[in-house]
């Protein structure tokens, strides 16, 4: 599976990049021989596998949550326990798509399993699923209240919690978009200390997705967040002021989807956290959308394939905080690059195995964010295929254009982006080399860190 996703990315992208991705396909199947071999023997449920199942599944998959099973009890596991581990070996599931062969892969709130669960997740089944003695069960996980802040913690109450419009979701249906438009009441312009997305407690089950949107006078004003299921919310960087727009409103996009279950008059809140009124920040942080192809109209062919790319520069230096991909069932593919004025690119961040249910924000560990001195230039690159090899292609027949509608395509990514000025890029550096030094330091002299 992992294999034959990566060769219909590679049926459109150039040789050099499928020579590429085979070997890392390989690569990675060998890796994961290598810890099949023993190395995981006598795993049982109740000692191994239960905790992995605990740390990153059943916020989805329990009773009540979007997941279609719950994944808490043996019995149901081991019913489902061959799709469990093709589902974590072709990194479906938990669901974040991002390459781990190749870019930048120190990222915050990053739900991916690691090689060594995926492992023993095989072993496990290879083993014959073994329950194992009931008494190495570890307690249930007491789940926060829902109907709390998570991010309360930390910073207390937010600021302000705008709504959306109340909304009925049917027991049974369509998909449902709801887009209501709701002022932020913020009267002074302001900067985001954090942000964060809460469904209500019935609705987290159907709440597929919530995006929202800065609005002054009827014009989008910059993407205030997402939300999927799991995400923990969003915190600018510390020297960084995101900007909450005086007379604002926020446009919702909310996704629901219906599933057994009516609510009526059903409410998401997005709660903001403010600095002080007098804090500014040293540098502006955008969360802003980079075309591809210049926003320009293109289709794909039916049994078709299409690569569109977007090059973008700045006037100052810059660091890359986050990188979210944007597309629908034919985009299978996309990845961001850096050109250096040198002439070398560096790969940043590749997505090879997208997928238009899920959509995440990649958000880039502090001390390894790209930076970008004027004259380096971020390039966004797609691929699509309309052909029957793309799994989620709805349909293969249909000439497909850019649109809003999920049978259209679109070609974009929001990238959170901190202007910075020169002697912000150097301090940056500066701190960064710091911490670098001092990490190896303590590392010495036997090797072992503290
Ligand atoms: C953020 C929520 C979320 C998390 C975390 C999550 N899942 Fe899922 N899972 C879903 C949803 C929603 C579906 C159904 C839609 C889909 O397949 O994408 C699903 C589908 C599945 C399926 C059924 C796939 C099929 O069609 O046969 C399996 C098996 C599964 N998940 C296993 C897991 C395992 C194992 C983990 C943890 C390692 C996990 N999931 C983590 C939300 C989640």
């Amino acid at each position: 599976m992992h294999r034959s996703i990566h060769r219909s990315v590679a049926q459109i992208v150039s040789a050099g990049l499928l020579a590429l991705l085979v070997t890392f396909g390989t690569g990675h199947e060998r890796a994961l021989e290598g810890q099949q071999g023993g190395e995981y023997s006598d795993l049982t449920f109740t000692k191994d596998i239960a905790r992995i199942l605990q740390d990153n599944c059943q916020v989805c998959h329990q009773d009540g949550a979007i997941g279609p099973m719950p994944l808490t009890e043996y019995d149901v596991v081991r019913r489902y326990a061959r799709r469990v581990l093709r589902m974590v070996e072709t990194h479906e599931m938990p669901p974040y798509h991002y390459d781990r062969d190749v870019g930048v892969q120190d990222l915050k709130y990053d739900p991916r399993l690691s090689d060594e669960d995926i492992g023993k997740i095989r072993a496990w089944v290879e083993a014959g699923m073994p329950e194992g003695n009931p008494d190495d069960m570890p307690a249930p996980v007491d789940w926060p209240d829902p109907a709390e802040w998570r991010l309360a913690d930390r910073y207390g109450e937010p600021d302000i919690v705008v709504r959306s419009e109340p909304y009925d979701v049917p027991a049974i249906g369509q998909d449902r978009w709801w887009k209501p438009v709701v002022p932020t009441g913020i009267e002074e312009e302001r900067c985001i200390l954090a942000i964060e997305t809460k469904p209500s407690v019935p609705g987290r089950g159907v709440t597929h997705h919530a995006n929202s949107s800065f609005r002054v006078n009827g014009e989008t004003a910059g993407r205030l967040s997402e939300y999927a299921l799991g995400k923990l919310g969003e915190i600018v960087p510390e020297d960084a002021c995101r900007v909450a727009p005086a007379n604002s409103e926020v446009a919702w996009d909310i996704h629901y989807w219906p599933n057994g279950q009516q609510l009526t008059d059903d409410q998401v809140e997005i709660g903001i956290w403010l600095h002080p009124e007098d804090y500014e920040g040293d540098y502006q942080q955008t969360l802003t959308l980079y075309m591809l192809r210049g926003g320009k109209g293109y289709d794909i062919a039916p049994h078709g394939t299409l690569m569109t790319q977007g090059f973008h520069s700045f006037d100052t230096p810059v660091r890359v905080d986050s990188w979210q991909p944007h597309g629908h069932t034919r985009l299978v593919a996309m990845s961001l690059q850096i050109l250096r004025k040198s002439g070398r690119t560096e790969m940043v961040s590749m997505v090879s195995n997208w997928s238009a249910l899920w959509h995440h924000s990649h958000i880039y560990e502090d001390d390894v964010a790209p930076l970008l001195e004027v004259g380096d230039q971020l390039i966004l690159t797609a691929w699509y295929d309309n052909s029957e090899n793309n799994r989620y292609n709805p349909d293969p027949d249909q000439w497909v254009g850019i649109g809003d509608r999920t049978a259209d395509e679109m070609s974009h990514a929001w990238l959170a982006v901190t202007h910075l000025d020169e002697e912000g890029m150097r301090k940056i550096k500066e701190d960064r080399a710091a911490r670098l030094i001092s990490e190896q330091g303590s590392s010495q002299p036997d090797g072992s860190h503290q």
